[in-house]
Parts: structure tokens; C-alpha cells; sequence
């Protein structure tokens, strides 16, 4: 039996490996040569489920105590967000004599679990194994060992009462024989059958809050324990006895019990209303003792059980009974299994270095209601390359070129720690949120990551993708960094703070009490902290448009805005007299004893401008410059070649050589007001007058080329990301490039890198829904450009898979193919204002494993579409569709187009 499981995975990781072509004729049961690893990017289970994800972890005067290990701790704060005590919350570490309590240790862990917020769950007020010596020793009548028990319990419950969200009230109180029945432990031996209720009780007395357990082993594997079980409970709950749930230790192995017996035992509990915990989880993979070291194939088995199990759990518990799921241990080498049975193994989700194994990947799997089967498709590599015509001359050594950021990277905000400047962008209802960018130069940049990357931060799920992230301001201050942003229709106003802007960011600081969007956060030379942001006026808007500029003091220290400050210092705009429309994305600085305020006025679209005002005093009313704006192309010639258009929404900084310059969005248009790149981020340089910064003449347009900061810095591995270049992922690293997106949710554990390909596992989710569908889209960067992709055809023919060009859940292309019948089919979906139009489809003898490359050619408002098989011709699918349909004036909202690969689920065919 044992054997025909262990076959079945094995097969089935064959399945999901198999496609690749190069790789096939090599046995797949090789060792790996260092440990498997499945980070595609940053995962967090904790994140993922709104139930305690919790881990046991070593204590007191372990070799390996959590309090002790950075790299514990690390794992801990990402990944957990409930801790159990592995030991040092049992009776004789509690109880060490029979006068004498020692909670030093146990409260030390909660004031750490406090600390980082976490909960705690304690384990075990009863047990007969871990007893103190003098218990195992005691003598004495069923009332002395009454009163015994009866102590302990009151005593600790009460010591821990307010601190525990549960107990383990009692633990393994049962047999595994034929017929379960009350194992002969000295209390049962003592006192009798009713030691549980006398626990029980004596729980609720000292602790009214904690959710109080029965936990055991093998209730998924032994039917008349679970059984046995359930018979208590059932006495329980027709007396009264306080019993609040069943917790299962599901010590099990990759090989049993089956998931319809876990199912099954889940239900038993489920049925009588009470909490089901998974108390103690491991999945063993050595029980046949025939492995010396974890290979990546049997990584990929346990990486299948996890997510299994854990999704049997999601499945079989409904979300109000859910008390949680606790991994026993943290990493392998913490892990009870090898010197409990004596043998190697590698039972845990993190291997001995802390590296993460495939296993939290299948975890992470299991609680997102993905798992793996034979659905999982692979895509070798992705190409993307910009080819504009503006961009085709070569730049001059002495000059940099505009856009500094082509393609979607909008509402551009700057610091400077020393000779380093970090950029942030919006990123609307993408994920990971807040892109963050790294130079020294302010020419060549690097995206080096996310501020938003925890479902804490960010949570757009069932949002319009232009809700989410809107425009962020970035500011280093005395040692930190401060990103303050607004959720719109996700939370409001919030800041975040890292000391590293390659993270990890903060949990947010929410707002509450600030309005609106685009807050800027100042930082005042006499200590004092401000928020300025966009909201409605103080009485009724006078017209359309009518937005005025707040300010509110900020109390750092307390990590709260001072009540009442708030007050509208600007009202309008420049001059209210004339409707001035949305006055909006401010940015204070105090320079030489002035405190400037520079604002985005007209909207974000081709009336875009930046307008400055000043003050001496911030008591005082911010006075607006006579030369305002200080930055539009509004007034250009429509007709002109090569426009830029809407630009505004500036933020400025000074290099340490003492200049200062702009960064800014603003957009490309092909044609009128069409572009499909989004708002993009350019780089002017700005000059004083008479203590007023300029940062273009007015009726001037915006050059393409420039002259260079001056700075002999310069970033060593800064990315391409202006001009026309060649990007391409082959998918040969352990970490997703920052560069690639998702929609609306952090990374729901559905992708894989491996072998040089990237593996994702469909949902049912499509891409014109408002979840997130399993779709990885880079930056649409140039007005033209070519972008392919090589795919591996799928074994199942319950999937699809492909190319996209993606403006929005209502506006996209889709280019994929499916296994049918006969063979294969290529078919290209086009979603335009929300409806699905099939537009064709061509069927072609295709093997599983066989490279299919999608190409996908753009030239401004034409858009084609080709494949090609392996080693055969290149078929010209569909040539010049409507690409303005991608463009922001047709499809609505603020974000570019992204283009990518997706795969989905789909019904029985047709
Ligand atoms: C184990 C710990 O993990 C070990 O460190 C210790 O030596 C023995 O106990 N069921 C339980 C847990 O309820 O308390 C056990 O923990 C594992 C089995």
C-alpha cells in the first residue's frame, strides 16, 4: 500500500516535470546538489488565511531557543503568526517541584510572542508524558492526586489567563487500541475517567477567554480513537462540560493516512460545532528509512502532501470552527521526528540553513486552495523588447534620456540618503505594491523592490485595478525611511517605514483621520512632523474639480495625527477665482528659512501642470508664485511629433553636488491622446529665481535629451529602463524578478521556479475577473515593441495558457493554447468594455512537453499575434487588431498595459 502511494506522487511530480523538453531524458530522482529551494518571491503564510497560522517553537533552555536565533525569528515574523510553547509549557517544566512553579521561562516566550503580536496557544495543562519527577513519584488517595491536579491547573490557567487564545487542556488521554479507551496514565489511574471534566472545568474557571482543547494523535489514522473521542465530547457537551474544540497533532507521513480519513475525522468535530486545530503538524518522508539526505523529488512529494492536507483542512472546516494550523518545529534540524523514531528526516516547511523547502511552498499552496495536480503548466522564458523610433538614436555619453522610467511607473516620488536616491511609484491594485527604485546618478536606475508586500499593506481583492496604491511619497529621515500612501477603497491613508528600502517595510501606520489621497509626509527642522494630502474642500465644492490642499501635525512619537490640526491651506488651487480642478499631490520643503509647497494642478491628464507656493512660517498663509505653473505642456501645439504630454506631479531633490532637479510623470501619446504605457516618470532640472524654483518655460516642450546630472557616481548594476532594449527571463533564478506584477493580492503560492522554467498552477479565475488570476505582467514600456514567450503544451486539457496583453479585467488580449482531442488548439480571446469575443482558433497535432513560442508584435494602436511550434513554421495568427483598446483614453483608469503570461482552468470542451 505503502509503495503504490509513494509510486502516485512520484508519478505525478513526472507529470509536472516532464514538459521540459531538454531535461526529459534525465532521471528526475536526482539529488540535488544543494537544498531545494522553492522561494519564487515573498511568500507569507500568515498572510494568506484569516485563521492562526502558528509554529512550535523551542524555548528556555534550548540549544535552539527562538529567543536566542535572529534566523528563528526572522522566519517567525514572516511566516507566523501564532506560537506554542514546544516544551516549555509542559508540567515539569512548569511544575519542577511539588511547592514550586518556574514560569521565567514560559513568560519570557509571550512577552516575545506580545511583542512581535502574535498569539499563543498553550500546550498541555495535562498530560502523563514531560510530568515532573515528583508527580510520576507521588503517592497518595484519589483525592490527594485530586487535589494535585486540581492545583496545578488552577494555578497555571490562572497565571496565563488574559495571555492564551487556547489551551491543550488535556492531552492524549486515549488508546490506539482496537477499542480506544482511556489510557493508563497516573491520573486516570488515580483519579479515574473524570481527571478530563475535573480539568476541563477547573480551565474555565481560571481562564473564561482561552479556547479550551482536547488534542491527541492518530485521530486522523485510527478511526476508533477519533471515535473514542467524539464520545467524549458528545458526554461533554449533553453535561455542560467546557470543551471548545478538538485538536488533531497530525504527525503524519507523506504515505498515510489518506486524505478522505483526515476528511472524515475532520467532520466528526465539525458536526458537533467545535474548533478543529491542527495542533502539531509534520509530515515525515523517511518512515521507509530510505533516504540519507532530501532529494528535490521527494521534496516535490511532500510539497504535494502539504498542500493537501492543509487544503483537506480548508475544505472539511468551515471558517468559523477554524483554530488554526500549528507546523511542529521550525526547521528540519529543530524537528522532534529524527530522535523520537531514530532515524534522518525532514519532517518541516524550512531546511536546516532556514532556507524555505519546497514543503512551505506546498503549504502555502494548500491554504490558497491551490494544489497541484497534473493542471500545472511551464514556460521556459519571457522576452520582452522595446523598439521606438524616438528612442533609435544613440545618446551621447554627456546626456541622459527622457523618460528616465519609460512604461508604467507614475507619480513619481525622491530621496536621498547620501549619494543613493530611492524612487517609489504608484502601482494602483498591482501586487506587490509601491515599486522602489535605487540610483545614484538620477539617470540609471534599479528596481529593487516593493514597499507593499504583506497582505496587511495590501488587499485589492475584488477592486477595479485602478483602485489600491495611489500616489506615494518617499522621505529618509534621522536613519529611516517613511513611504506614506493611500489604499483607496482599501483602507485610506497610511505610512510604512524600513531602515533598508529594500525591505522589510513596516506593518502599516493607518490614518484614519486623514481624508482623501496623495498625502506627503514633512519633516520639519524643529522637530515637528506634517501631512499635507488632497481632500474635499472645507464647505461645499464650488465647481467640479474644486479639491483643496490639507495640512495636519503628526505625532511621531505617539504614532498618531494631533487631533484637530487639520486645516486647508490651499484652497482651489492658485487662484480659486479662476476653478482651478484638482489641486493635488503635494510636497513640502523647508529651503533657506522657506517652506515651499509644490502641487500637481489640472488633473492628471493633458491639463497637467506643477504649481509652487511659499511661506515663511507655516502659521502663515502659503503665498502661490506670480511665473506658476512652473511645469505643463498643455499649451503646445496638439499637431507636434513626438509629444509628451500630462506632465506634472513633481517632487524635487538636491544632489549632493548642489543641484536640484524634477522628477515628474508624464505620458507619450501615438496618436491624440492614446497610449497604452501608462504614465511614465521623466527627469527635468530646475533652476532658481529670485528663491523660486523653474522647471520649464512655458510654451516649451519637454527634450527628449539632456545634459546629465553632475556626478561621477554611478549604480554597477543599475537595469535598462529607458530606450530601446532587449529584456529577457529565463527563469534560471530562485527569485521572481521584481519586475514582474500580479493583480490585486500578494503571491498566493501558484508559481514555481525550478529547472530553468517557471511552473504555475491555474485557478478557475480568469483574467476579467476582479481576484487575482494566476498572471505574472512586466511593464508595457514602448509605444512599440515585440514580446514572446516560450510555453511547454500542457498534459491536462482542463487548462489553458498563454501570452497576454493586458490593459484591464475589461481590456485585454488573450493568446493561448489547449489541449483538445485531436491534439492542440491555439485560440486568441479578446476582452473589449467586458465582452468576451472568441476571435479565432487553429488546431494543430502537438505533443505534451513540445515548445510552443507566442509572439505578440505592437506598433502604437496595431497589435498582432503569432506562434510557432517547435521546429516548424511561424504562424502569422492575427495581425493588426486594435491595440488603442489598451490605451488609457479607451479603457478608463490611471495604470499602463502589462504584458505577460497566464493560465487558467477550463470547463469540459466543447
Ligand atoms: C515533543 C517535543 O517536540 C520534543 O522536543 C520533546 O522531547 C517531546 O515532546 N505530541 C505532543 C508534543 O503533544 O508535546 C510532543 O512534543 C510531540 C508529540
Amino acid at each position: 500500500m505503502k509503495k503504490i502511494f509513494a509510486l502516485f506522487y512520484f508519478q505525478l511530480f513526472l507529470l509536472i516535470t516532464a514538459c521540459n523538453p531538454t531535461t526529459s531524458n534525465k532521471s528526475n530522482a536526482t539529488v540535488a546538489s544543494t537544498t531545494p529551494s522553492s522561494a519564487v518571491t515573498t511568500l507569507s503564510l500568515k498572510s494568506l488565511v484569516n485563521f492562526p497560522i502558528g509554529v512550535a517553537v523551542p524555548a528556555g533552555d534550548a540549544d535552539n531557543s527562538l529567543l536566542d536565533s535572529p534566523e528563528r525569528q526572522e522566519v517567525v515574523k514572516k511566516h507566523f503568526n501564532s506560537l506554542t510553547a514546544e516544551n516549555i509549557m509542559k508540567m515539569m517544566y512548569l511544575h519542577p517541584e511539588a511547592n514550586r512553579y518556574n514560569f521565567e521561562q514560559a513568560d519570557a516566550l509571550i512577552a516575545f510572542a506580545e511583542k512581535h503580536q502574535n498569539l499563543v496557544h498553550g500546550h498541555a495543562l495535562v498530560w502523563h508524558t514531560q510530568a515532573p519527577k515528583w508527580m510520576n513519584e507521588y503517592q497518595g488517595s484519589a483525592e490527594d492526586f485530586s487535589q494535585v491536579l486540581s492545583e496545578h491547573v488552577t494555578t497555571v490557567a490562572s497565571h496565563f489567563s488574559g495571555k492564551l487564545t487556547s489551551w491543550d487542556v488535556v492531552n492524549e488521554a486515549f488508546t490506539d487500541d482496537e477499542v480506544s479507551t482511556y489510557r493508563d496514565t497516573i491520573w486516570y489511574e488515580n483519579i479515574g475517567a473524570s481527571y478530563i471534566e475535573t480539568a476541563f472545568r477547573l480551565a474555565r474557571e481560571a481562564d473564561a477567554k482561552a479556547d479550551l482543547y482536547y488534542n491527541d494523535y492518530n485521530l486522523t489514522e485510527n478511526t476508533n480513537k477519533i471515535d473514542r473521542v467524539i464520545e467524549m465530547v458528545d458526554d461533554f457537551q449533553a453535561r455542560n462540560v467546557p470543551i471548545d474544540g478538538v485538536g488533531f497533532q497530525v504527525h503524519i507521513t507523506t504515505d498515510t493516512p489518506s486524505l478522505d480519513n483526515i476528511k472524515a475525522a475532520f467532520a466528526k468535530v465539525v458536526k458537533r460545532g467545535l474548533k478543529v486545530r491542527i495542533s502539531e503538524l509534520d509530515i515525515a518522508v523517511n518512515q521507509a528509512e530510505q533516504y540519507s539526505q532530501l532529494t528535490s523529488a521527494v521534496a516535490q512529494i511532500q510539497r504535494q502532501r502539504y498542500a493537501e492536507v492543509v487544503n483537506a483542512y480548508i475544505e472539511s472546516v468551515p471558517e468559523s470552527l477554524r483554530g488554526g494550523i500549528t507546523v511542529w518545529g521550525i526547521t528540519d534540524q529543530d524537528s522532534w521526528i529524527p530522535g523520537f523514531k531514530k532515524r534522518a528526516d525532514w519532517a518541516l516547511l524550512f531546511n536546516e540553513d532556514f532556507t524555505e523547502k519546497a514543503a512551505l511552498q506546498g503549504m502555502a499552496e494548500g491554504l490558497s486552495g491551490i494544489v497541484p495536480t497534473n493542471k500545472t503548466v511551464s514556460f521556459d522564458w519571457f522576452e520582452y523588447q522595446g523598439k521606438d523610433e524616438i528612442f533609435a538614436e544613440t545618446l551621447p555619453k554627456e546626456q541622459y534620456q527622457n523618460p528616465i522610467v519609460a512604461g508604467f511607473f507614475p507619480d513619481p516620488s525622491i530621496t536621498r540618503k547620501g549619494d543613493d536616491y530611492y524612487m517609489v511609484n504608484s502601482s494602483f491594485s498591482y501586487a506587490p505594491g509601491v515599486p522602489i527604485l535605487h540610483s545614484r546618478d538620477l539617470v540609471n536606475w534599479k528596481l529593487i523592490g516593493h514597499a507593499l508586500t504583506n497582505s496587511s499593506q495590501l488587499n485589492y481583492n475584488n477592486l477595479g485595478l485602478s483602485k489600491g496604491a495611489y500616489a506615494p511619497t518617499i522621505r529618509y529621515h534621522n536613519g529611516l525611511f517613511y513611504m506614506i500612501n493611500t489604499a483607496v477603497a482599501s483602507g485610506g491613508n497610511f505610512f510604512v517605514t524600513a531602515e533598508d528600502p529594500t525591505g522589510t517595510w513596516s506593518e502599516p501606520y493607518w490614518l484614519p483621520e486623514i481624508g482623501g489621497i496623495d498625502p506627503d509626509i514633512f519633516f520639519d527642522d524643529d522637530g515637528k512632523v506634517y501631512i499635507a494630502h488632497n481632500d474635499a474642500p472645507a464647505k461645499e465644492p464650488l465647481y467640479q474639480g474644486h479639491r483643496a490642499i490639507w495640512l495636519w501635525e503628526y505625532d511621531m512619537e505617539a504614532k498618531k495625527v494631533i487631533k484637530d490640526s487639520g486645516r486647508v491651506i490651499v484652497d482651489g488651487g492658485v487662484d480659486i477665482s479662476k476653478n482651478p480642478i484638482w489641486i493635488e499631490g503635494p510636497h513640502i520643503y523647508k529651503i533657506n528659512g522657506w517652506y515651499y509647497l509644490l502641487c500637481a494642478e489640472g488633473g492628471t491628464g493633458d491639463q497637467h501642470s506643477a504649481v509652487i507656493f511659499r511661506t515663511k512660517s507655516l502659521e502663515q498663509p502659503f503665498v502661490p508664485y506670480a511665473g506658476n505653473p512652473i511645469l505643463t505642456q498643455r499649451d503646445l501645439p496638439k499637431n507636434r511629433t513626438n509629444p509628451i504630454t500630462s506632465t506634472g506631479h513633481v517632487d524635487m531633490i538636491q544632489t549632493p553636488e548642489g543641484e536640484w532637479w524634477a522628477v515628474f510623470l508624464g505620458t507619450r501619446p501615438y496618436d491624440k491622446n492614446l497610449y497604452n504605457t501608462g504614465r511614465e516618470t521623466f527627469l527635468l532640472p530646475i533652476t532658481w529665481n529670485n528663491q523660486w524654483p523653474h522647471i520649464l518655460e512655458q510654451g516649451k516642450a519637454i527634450p527628449y535629451k539632456l545634459k546629465k546630472p553632475t556626478t561621477t557616481n554611478q549604480l554597477v548594476d543599475a537595469d535598462t529602463l529607458t530606450g530601446n532594449f532587449v529584456w529577457r527571463d529565463e527563469f534560471s533564478s530562485t527569485k521572481l524578478s521584481p519586475h514582474w506584477n500580479m493583480l490585486r493580492n500578494t503571491y498566493r503560492g501558484w508559481a514555481q521556479l525550478g529547472n530553468g522554467k517557471i511552473q504555475l498552477n491555474p485557478s478557475a479565475i480568469s483574467l476579467h475577473t476582479k481576484q487575482q488570476p494566476t498572471y505574472l505582467g512586466r511593464r508595457q514600456q514602448h509605444m512599440t515593441f515585440d514580446a514572446s514567450t516560450a510555453l511547454l503544451l500542457p498534459e491536462s486539457s482542463q487548462v489553458s495558457a498563454g501570452i497576454v496583453a493586458f490593459q484591464n479585467s475589461q481590456y485585454h488580449y488573450y493568446f493561448a493554447a489547449k489541449k483538445i482531442n485531436r491534439g492542440y488548439k491555439v485560440f486568441l480571446e479578446q476582452v473589449k468594455n467586458g465582452e468576451v469575443t472568441h476571435i479565432n482558433s487553429v488546431e494543430f497535432d502537438g505533443i505534451s512537453g513540445q515548445q510552443l513560442v507566442f509572439s505578440i508584435s505592437a506598433n502604437k494602436g496595431d497589435i498582432s499575434f503569432a506562434y510557432q511550434v517547435e521546429s516548424e513554421d511561424k504562424v502569422y495568427f492575427a495581425e493588426n487588431l486594435d491595440a488603442t483598446m489598451l490605451s488609457t483614453e479607451i479603457a478608463g483608469g490611471f495604470v499602463g498595459s502589462t504584458l505577460g503570461i497566464h493560465s487558467r482552468i477550463e470547463g469540459s470542451e466543447k
